[in-house]
């Protein structure tokens, strides 16, 4: 019995093995926890299926946050057959690349208002979704990274939808306290991903990690799901409101 024993957890934004959010789902059932998983549409489903199969998971729906009927469908599934949720890992983010690669003061008032929804209002629209179910109180987590904090070369965009992300993180954590309810946002340091080849020059990103990190080392999806874990469970009840770094120590260095 591990220690995620009889939690109920959805997990959103496994496109495929590399994704941080596989990370996260293989520990947490790992743990004991089982999961609810989605996937974007048709095209993803042939990747994220046979993910969803090692992880026995009871709840496989299709999630694009931007259809607000599939998210409807998918949290009628998850009371129906849980009843309640113990904990949400929000693993997604989007910009169009023409935004990704331009300058952030280029970017159109629509691409602008579709990476901030995709990339960080839809965690809230998750949270007030699962509020009602985390009748035991519960964890919720999202994933930001360093360009929320500092300028990054080729962030751009996703450093501002970023950063509102963890600001929104602070605030639910304070409106959602009292119900027992953890609110965090992990800061992993550069992992080669499909959401990551979209950024110029990751790989300089990834040697600089390298050089300068004091681990000297990159991190890896397993290193983010082995935190992830413990920060859903019990034992991490009080840690709320934070953006909590998994980079090696990479953002001491600067
Ligand atoms: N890879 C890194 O170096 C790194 C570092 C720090 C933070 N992050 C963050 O980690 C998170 C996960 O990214 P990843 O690196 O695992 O890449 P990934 O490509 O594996 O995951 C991104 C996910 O976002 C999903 N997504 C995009 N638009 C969506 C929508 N409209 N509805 C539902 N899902 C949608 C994709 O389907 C995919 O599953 C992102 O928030 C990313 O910004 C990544």
């Amino acid at each position: 019995m591990g220690f995620l024993a009889g939690k109920k957890g959805l997990i959103v934004g496994i496109a495929n093995d590399q994704s941080i959010a596989w990370g996260c789902a293989k520990h947490m059932r790992a743990a004991g926890a089982d999961i609810a998983v989605t996937y974007l549409n048709e095209k993803a489903d042939k990747y994220v299926r046979p993910l969803a199969e090692q992880l026995e998971s009871e709840i496989y729906e299709p999630l694009n946050v931007s259809k607000p009927e599939q998210i409807d469908e998918l949290f009628k599934k998850i009371e129906d057959k849980w009843g309640k949720l113990d904990f949400i890992v929000h693993s997604i983010a989007f910009a169009r690349l023409e935004d990704l690669h331009g300058r952030v003061i280029d970017c159109s008032p629509d691409g602008f208002a579709e990476s901030m929804d995709i990339s960080c209002h839809s965690f809230l629209r998750l949270a007030k979704k699962a509020e009602p179910l985390m009748k035991d109180g519960g964890s919720m987590l999202t994933v930001s990274y360093y360009g929320s904090e500092k300028v990054i070369d080729n962030y751009n965009v996703m450093g501002v939808s970023k950063a509102a992300l963890e600001a929104s993180v602070r605030y639910a954590a304070a409106e959602l306290g009292p119900k027992g309810i953890a609110v965090n946002a992990v800061s992993p340091g550069p992992l080669l991903t499909r959401a990551a080849s979209g950024i110029a020059g990751f790989d300089k990103l990834m040697q600089y990690a390298i050089d300068n990190s004091p681990s000297g080392k990159l991190v890896t999806i397993d290193d983010v799901g082995q935190y992830a874990t413990f920060l859903v469970s019990d034992a991490a009840r009080h840690v709320t409101g934070n953006t909590l770094y998994v980079d090696g120590g990479l953002h001491i260095k600067g």
